[in-house]
């Protein structure tokens, strides 16, 4: 997913750069169209270059203001585009169109401001546009049209003045590149039988679809789109809403076919679609009559890998209609999986894009995790059929509650799915957990932002982080418990019919919620929705809430992985929260608390000595909780006798929090580490990976040291028991559990027995891998089991085992067994392996761009690899900035892994000097991602002085 970043001021110089780029985009694209105009209709007819202007900085003028006037709004638009997926004469991919809106004038203006970028719109009569008035109002003449880079906008001044109340038409024709840039309305291509074949897609979010066609392109600028594909015979076209007529036509002599679909429902132009290719689909009808379609290359649904996301889509849609009590708004549903897509899928309306692995699933090959990615991505894209599309936000500055709410209730939607999966407990690791990761850092921010503080693409691309997706679903979760889930179910229903087909801001949810507790006897809140929910939106960070079980004191203080960072952002509301706690007291639930000031005695939570509290139950909660010394050593001995006492997911919680509170150093490290004691007895996956999480963030700061021997030693006791455990259920690692989450505890045992050297681990490994070796078309090992496996025997292997695992990575036909070569390719130990790997990331011949960064963060989560990474990323900065452009979302995930394991001043001064050497190209969504790293690798230098000797010391008694 998509991490966020902010334009700086240092990248007016790369916005230069850009233009001049943009410049002769548009010369070439003009030479192209004049080429391509005598072979097309006349309808497509001559373009020439336009004028681009800069953007003044201080300039007040409404086409410099990257928002909207609000003098116009779109009712619909009638769009025809033609892809062509072969080269023209220049070598170019292009795409051809035509396209008209009708606006309303809101208030009387002059001035038309329309979103277009890098078209090169034909010019009538000395303008880029024709205006004409409808029913009868005459539309005043068009003065003057030119292009404004920046603002990415199609500038029209009038003669005179447009009235308001009336209707007008605006239309354009134009020319795109149908650029492999994965935005907009771009190109894909893939190999079928040896045969290159080209498809035509789009990904508009959140700034894109004014690189398709000239559009007011906010989410807030609602209309209804009618739109016509035009693409070759033998391809399929499809778009949001249903095809209504398909015909095949001659079109300036060429034999071709149109398709043409019904119009949308009113929406927002980022979830706008369209897909030309010769992909084939399996379909089915739902209960009420939706047509569910699933599509993919043809050898993929040949194989039958769209069967596992057509029986969930199904049952997830029934879930939402329930859990909305609103209907499907739509009377289709398609999904696409295709070869090339930048985030992990994208929510348009009626034809929702996957990448492969989120949507393809073959029970040959794929693992347990695969399955349950696909119907955590389904569910989280469904439910932005309704929240998202049907009620979309305003404005960006609130897609922390698009993005939150979707991945809080993809969760519920895919627990329907697969009921025996345990779904709603893994929230915890992969938001609350992943959320606190960044949210402890002075360099986070409050989840919602001002509308007046996101503005250009880039700051918009940047709202597509960890805090608006998983710090947005932790607290939405905590929300829906407090007040219950019947009556959140209840609000939002409300919410969703009052502003289907509009927008909304976030306050407008709470209203909906406070009105359905207002209604609902017997539930009782000690303050508002408004004013609870604004302490945990509006401010940054979570508390730490402290539990002294010899007084009953309860208080709370802002939770911060560096104790003596200065917060430089001022809160409103002075880092205070009021905390709903959930709590038992020695395996009895006691009544829910609110904690409502800094400190507050709750006579409950005083107990006798052989009593203990264990608060946040259930891990409901977006706090970290600590204890006396007393209680946390209760706690540890009940864990020892008795785990299961214990609720699962406040297991991993309490290894979790203690991890988290000593490297805060505000408890001492031993005691997190006696947390892990108990995983002798632990047979669960939550807890254990939760385990796994902290110890590897152990390993990455312990492995250069002598710390590693002893602490390796120890882990190696400590999972032997699991190994031998998974080794006996599953006759000697011939089968795998039945249950769902054992099958990746299964995995963990024996990830850390072969990292650890429990005996008999790497030779198991091997074996498996080099009987595949001697006869590759018959692969044995499980899939759950590969990527363990792959990259432990490429770790272990050479040229040989490499050079195979590379042959086998570009054989694969499922995705998923790709991304698991992939992965284990970068576990080589060898360096010029691992530098030939870096430098194929280049080539998207080799490493399909989609996957370039994420395959340097795998190298460089290896250990020889890693400063290998740094210093490629280092080295091609500016390459890499040009090669994404700056609104890419893809730098953030690269500097957070290239500089994972930082933790020396070393290291610390390289950041720096990184910083500065690139002020001038800037980090764009990496901006946040380099600040985080930053004040990591402080916190991490400033804790390793005091804590390196006491945790040796702890590894060697332990392993002793
Ligand atoms: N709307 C996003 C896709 C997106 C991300 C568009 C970043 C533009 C920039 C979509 O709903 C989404 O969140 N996709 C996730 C997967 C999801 C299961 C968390 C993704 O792409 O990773
Ligand atoms: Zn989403």
């Amino acid at each position: 997913m998509g991490k966020g970043y902010y334009i700086s001021k240092h990248l007016a110089t790369a916005a230069m750069v850009l233009a001049a780029i943009a410049l002769v985009t548009i010369i070439a694209l003009s030479v192209v169209y004049n080429r391509e105009k005598s072979k097309n209709a006349a309808k497509f007819s001559k373009a020439t270059t336009l004028p681009v202007f800069p953007t003044p900085k201080t300039s007040n003028e409404p086409w410099d203001k990257y928002r909207l006037p609000d003098t116009l709004s779109p009712q619909y638009y009638n769009v025809t585009l033609w892809p062509r997926l072969v080269k023209n004469a220049n070598g170019m991919y292009i795409f051809t169109g035509i396209s008209g809106v009708m606006f309303t004038c809101e208030k009387k203006t002059d001035l038309i401001l329309i979103h277009s970028n890098k078209l090169n719109l034909t010019v009538f009569k000395g303008h880029h546009a024709k205006l004409t008035g409808l029913s009868g109002v005459t539309a005043p003449a068009i003065k003057t049209t030119w292009f404004q880079s920046e603002t990415q906008y199609l500038v029209i001044q009038l003669e005179g003045k447009l009235k308001p109340g009336k209707d007008y038409w605006l239309y354009t024709e134009f020319t795109g590149e149908l650029a492999d840039d994965l935005e907009g309305f771009y190109r894909s291509e893939y190999m079928e039988n040896g045969e290159k074949k080209i498809i035509a897609i789009t990904q508009m979010q959140a700034t894109y679809a004014r690189k398709a066609f000239p559009c007011f392109d906010e989410p807030g600028m609602k209309a209804v789109f009618h739109i016509t594909l035009i693409h070759d015979r033998g391809t399929t076209a499809l778009s949001n809403s249903q095809e209504i007529k398909t015909e095949n036509v001659i079109i300036d002599g060429m034999a071709i076919t149109r398709t043409i679909f019904g119009p949308t429902k009113r929406m927002s132009t980022y979830l706008i679609a369209f897909v030309v290719s010769d992909f084939t689909y399996i379909d089915a009808k739902d209960k009420k009559g939706v047509l569910v379609r699933i599509w993919a290359r043809k050898k993929a649904i040949e194989d039958r890998q769209g069967d596992y996301a057509l029986n969930i889509t199904q049952p997830i849609l029934e879930f939402f209609e329930k859990y909305y009590n609103t209907s499907y708004p739509l009377s289709k549903s398609d999904q696409i999986a295709l070869p090339d897509f930048n985030s992990g899928a994208m929510e348009n309306w009626g034809l929702v894009a996957y990448r492969e692995t989120a949507l393809l699933y073959d029970p040959r090959t794929s693992a347990n995790g695969n399955k349950q990615r696909i119907v955590t991505v389904v569910s989280h894209e469904l439910a932005h059929m309704w929240f998202g599309n049907l009620v979309t936000v305003k404005w960006w500055n609130d897609l922390w509650l698009n993005e939150g709410f979707a991945s809080y209730v993809e969760y519920l939607g895919a627990d329907y799915a697969e009921p025996t999966w345990n779904m709603k407990d893994q929230t915890i690791l992969y938001d609350l957990q992943s959320a606190f990761a960044v949210d402890s850092l002075t360099s986070s921010h409050p989840l919602s932002r001002k509308e007046e503080e996101v503005n250009t693409p880039s700051e918009i691309s940047e709202m597509f982080n960890t805090i608006s997706y998983s710090k947005g679903a932790a607290v939405l979760k905590m929300l829906s418990e407090f007040l219950t889930e019947s009556v959140f179910a209840k609000g939002l229903s409300n919410y969703l019919k009052q502003f289907a087909f509009g927008s909304s801001v976030h306050s407008d949810l709470w209203e909906y919620l406070q009105k359905a507790v207002d209604q609902t006897p017997g539930i009782k809140l000690p303050y508002s929705v408004h004013e609870i929910m604004n302490r945990w939106i509006l401010q940054m960070g979570f508390p730490v809430v402290t539990i002294d079980t010899r007084t009953g004191n309860v208080s709370q203080k802002h939770f911060l992985l560096e104790p003596e960072a200065v917060v430089d952002r001022k809160s409103e509301f002075n880092y205070e929260w009021f905390v709903p706690i959930k709590w038992m007291k020695k395996g009895q639930v006691q009544d829910q608390l609110w904690l409502l000031q800094k400190s507050a005695i709750h006579k409950p939570m005083k107990v006798s000595k052989n009593e203990w509290v264990l608060a946040n139950l259930h891990v409901s909660g977006y706090f970290r909780v600590n204890y006396d010394l007393g209680n946390w050593e209760r706690l540890l001995s009940q864990l020892e006798s008795n785990h299961q006492v214990i609720p699962v997911v406040n297991r991993a919680q309490i290894l979790d929090d203690a991890f988290n509170l000593a490297r805060a150093s505000i408890i001492n490290i031993t005691l997190a580490l006696r947390t892990t004691k108990y995983l002798l007895h632990e047979r669960e996956y939550i807890p254990w990976e939760a385990a796994l999480r902290n110890l590897n963030y152990f390993f990455q700061l312990f492995d250069r040291s002598e710390v590693y021997g002893a602490m390796q030693a120890y882990l190696k006791k400590q999972v032997k028991p699991l190994f031998e455990y998974f080794g006996t259920i599953s006759s000697n690692w011939t089968t795998v559990p039945s249950g769902h989450t054992d099958q990746f505890t299964q995995i963990i045992a024996l990830s850390l027995a072969c990292s650890t050297g429990v005996e008999g681990c790497r030779e198991l490994t091997r074996s498996w891998f080099k009987k595949w070796m001697q006869n590759p078309p018959n692969n044995a090992i499980h899939p759950n089991l590969r990527s363990t496996v792959y990259c432990n025997a490429i770790a272990a292997g050479g040229a040989e085992e490499w050079n195979f695992g590379w042959q086998m990575f570009q054989k694969a036909t499922v995705a998923a067994e790709a991304v698991k070569l992939r992965s284990a390719l970068a576990c080589t130990k060898v360096p010029w392996l691992l530098n030939r790997y870096l430098e194929y990331t280049m080539n998207p011949e080799k490493i399909r761009k989609q996957d370039a960064t994420s395959t340097i963060g795998y190298i460089a989560s290896n250990i020889i690899g890693q400063p290998l990474a740094w210093d490629f990323v280092r080295a091609n900065w500016d390459y890499f900035f040009k090669l994404y452009g700056t609104g890419s979302f893809i730098f953030s995930g690269l500097i957070r892994d290239v500089t994972y394991r930082f933790c020396t001043p070393f290291e610390l001064s390289q950041l720096k000097r990184f910083q500065k050497d690139n002020a001038e190209t800037g980090f764009g969504s990496g901006t946040q991602a380099l600040q985080q790293a930053i004040e990591k690798t402080t916190a991490k230098i400033k804790w390793l002085e005091g804590n390196k000797e006491p945790v040796l010391q702890w590894f060697l008694s332990e392993s002793a």
